[in-house]
């Protein structure tokens, strides 16, 4: 079946792009990445989408995060949108800060698992979805999220997701709920509370609960 697991490589595919052939993994070089997927360029959603991507791949950079779209166009298609995507953002003159994949033979999409069978154009071929991988400077998988193409995304929660990604890559925690950078984080339950304890030299306070199991461990970090 086609598609990606979480912790799988991600494959090293050539593609045309905006600023020419890339090869996916050369592209990334050390950094983190993140690919996200359009059903077709001159869409409304699609077009709301990257401009917000664009007005905020600052963010992206901050945290050392590749930024490049994909949709099953022309990169002449793909050229012809960008312009539109920056007047649209009032940045006429701006180019788009991010690349756009040409996957007009839908042979990527196919191989990532991103078509949405229930939308087609108008040829009755599937459009992609608006798929969303994560992928860290180890080029393995971090995180997709598939929503479908009448959906538009949130990338104000991407960029929280990245923090999350980026914070549990380094230290033994993970993020809960609504989770903002600079909230308390919990202790992964498979630390003991003695390694908890020499882990997090700011202490860690534990939640009681009915039960009396003593498995919400918060910490700050
Ligand atoms: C859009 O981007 O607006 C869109 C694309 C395909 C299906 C539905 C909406």
């Amino acid at each position: 079946m086609p598609g990606i697991l979480l912790g799988d490589v991600f494959p090293n595919f050539e593609a045309d792009t905006t600023i020419g052939k890339i090869k996916f993994h050369d592209f990334l070089g050390d950094s983190w990445g993140i690919l996200f997927s359009h059903p077709r360029d001159f869409t409304p959603v699609c077009t709301t989408e990257l401009a917000c991507a664009a007005r905020i791949s600052d963010e992206f950079k901050k945290r050392s995060v590749k930024m490049i779209a994909l949709s099953i166009d022309s990169v002449e298609d793909h050229k012809g949108w960008s312009k539109d995507v920056m007047a649209f953002n009032s940045e006429g003159e701006t180019p788009l800060p991010f690349p756009i994949i040409a996957d007009d033979k839908r042979e990527l999409s196919v191989q990532l698992g991103m078509l949405d069978p229930d939308e087609r154009d108008k040829d009755g071929m599937p459009l992609t979805a608006r798929c969303v991988f994560v992928i860290g400077p180890d080029k393995k998988l971090k995180l997709s999220i598939l929503y479908p193409a009448t959906t538009g995304r949130n990338f104000d929660e991407l960029l929280r997701v990245i923090d999350s990604l980026q914070l549990t890559a380094q230290k033994k925690v993970a993020t809960p709920v609504d989770w903002k950078p600079g909230d308390k984080v919990m202790v992964i339950p498979s630390l003991s509370d003695a390694e908890a304890a020499s882990l997090f030299p700011n202490g860690v306070t534990t939640k009681d609960l009915p039960s009396g199991k003593k498995y919400l461990r918060y910490t700050k970090v």
